[in-house]
């Protein structure tokens, strides 16, 4: 199988289910996690999915995807899209595509939200289509 396809999940992402069911909806990223894995079965890819409420930690991992080989990186960095330049400096220190997901549309919500470092990096962004955000992005990363 060619290289896997990492689901980096940054800050908070781990109340989904719980944090603003009005904004984020009623899916807990286990169930979006259960419905990449039935998503990356259909196309053929593996993928890896994780989350931390540490900068670093992203960071790092996106050290790993690039000396992994992986494919592709999909990235919802939560908050520290709007401010993370070690971030993006890590997006563009690697050679693996890196496609940036929200669940939400910040493009639409506090102003604070409308500038994305990982969009500067990034070869696409998904969002406002909910948990769908993810799948969308599984498949244009699987046809990368
Ligand atoms: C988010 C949007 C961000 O603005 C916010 O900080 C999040 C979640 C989303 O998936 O919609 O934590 O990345």
């Amino acid at each position: 199988m060619p290289g896997k396809i990492f689901v980096l999940n940054g800050p908070n992402l781990n109340l989904l289910g719980v944090r603003e069911p009005t904004i984020y909806g009623n899916d807990s990223l286990d169930d979006i996690g259960r419905m990449l894995a039935k998503k990356a079965e259909e196309l053929g890819v593996e993928i890896d999915m994780r989350q931390s409420n540490h900068e670093g930690h992203l960071v790092d991992w996106l050290h790993e995807a690039h000396f992994e080989g992986a494919k592709a990186v999909l990235l919802n960095a939560a908050a520290y899209s709007h401010t993370s330049i070690a971030i993006l400096d890590a997006i563009k220190s690697i050679a693996v595509p890196v496609i940036e997901v929200h669940i939400s549309d910040p493009t639409v919500r506090e102003p604070f939200r409308h500038l994305s470092y990982v969009g500067m990096g990034a070869v696409a962004t998904v969002q406002g289509l909910g948990a769908r955000s993810y799948v969308h992005a599984l498949e244009k990363a699987a046809a990368l």
